[in-house]
């Protein structure tokens, strides 16, 4: 039975491209609490993705946007805001890329241009995102915004690359813009650090499937779903967590406080 926590509730989702990521179950698990919201994604996106589905299945509109882009950023938000028909409750930025990643160059030989732009999608337009509507007073008092991130911004992951790095960042900005958005608006930002996750960002990351089943094998309650996501998101957009905010919240199955698991010691034992 579906518990309607985001009635009355109105937001904006980036990132879902096709029907494995994140801001997509997250989505449907808005939709499915009561929350209405606006889509968007970078207008690369739709020739990509399945986009307009999840628009036509949630009766949600879609706005595109560059997430680097100021001018797109500020169209969306407006758009938003008029179509909603009032200011905003929530966000989710479900967003982010490496050039370096997806081009296989190793962290000790970056190319600097990639690792800007990385930087940019990954982690700066979410400063921008939050200036854009912190500056437009586009959110309700007590709205709730979030970001996606990995462990890989405390330990390292050597296949990760620099998205540890933008994750880093991205953490940063949350607690930075947060206590600006906490103290004068009284909204509240957080970020979610994620299991591994078989999606088109997760398949980037070379060795995926060793990384994930080693996730699997240390949490003691197992990896994470995108699913498991989605409804995570929804309580951190609920009136249930309202005093939650600079936060990074481990949503792990309790991978981040595990040295060694029982299974691994066994597996590397029989090897
Ligand atoms: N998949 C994992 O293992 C995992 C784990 C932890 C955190 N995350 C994070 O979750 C978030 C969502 O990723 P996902 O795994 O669902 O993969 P995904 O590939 O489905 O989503 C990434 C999205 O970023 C969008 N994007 C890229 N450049 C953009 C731009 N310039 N403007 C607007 N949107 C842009 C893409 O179009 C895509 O929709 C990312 O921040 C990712 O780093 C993923």
């Amino acid at each position: 039975m579906s518990h309607k926590i985001l009635e009355g509730k109105k937001g904006i989702i980036f990132g879902a491209l096709d029907n494995q990521s994140i801001a997509w179950k997250t989505a449907e698990a808005v939709k499915e609490a009561g929350g209405e919201f606006v889509l968007t994604n970078a207008p690369v996106a739709f020739r990509m993705g399945t986009i307009n589905d999840l628009a036509e299945k949630t009766g949600s509109k879609i706005i595109p946007a560059d997430a680097t882009k100021m001018e797109d950023l500020e169209n969306l938000i407006d758009q938003s805001v008029s179509h909603l028909a009032g200011k905003l409750d929530f966000i989710l930025h479900s967003i982010g890329m490496s050039v370096n990643v997806r081009k296989g160059r190793n962290y000790t030989d970056l190319n600097y241009d990639w690792m800007t732009k990385g930087w940019d999608v990954s982690s700066v337009s979410f400063h921008k995102l939050l200036q854009t509507l912190y500056q437009k007073d586009a959110m309700n008092p007590w709205g709730s915004i979030l970001a996606l991130s990995y462990i890989a911004a405390q330990r390292t992951f050597p296949n990760y690359n620099d998205m540890a790095d933008n994750k880093a960042y991205l953490e940063s900005i949350a607690r930075s813009f947060g206590y600006f958005f906490g103290k004068n608006k009284k909204v509240r930002v957080n970020t979610i650090s994620q299991s591994p996750t078989l999606t088109t960002a997760g398949k980037g990351v070379k060795g995926l499937d060793g990384f994930l089943s080693y996730a699997d094998q240390t949490a003691p309650l197992g990896n994470a779903s995108a699913e498991d996501c989605a409804k995570y998101s929804v309580m951190m957009f609920s009136d249930y967590t309202k005093k939650v905010t600079l936060q990074n919240l481990f949503h792990d199955g309790g991978f981040s406080n595990v040295g060694v698991s029982q299974e691994i010691i066994d597996a590397l034992e029989k090897g």
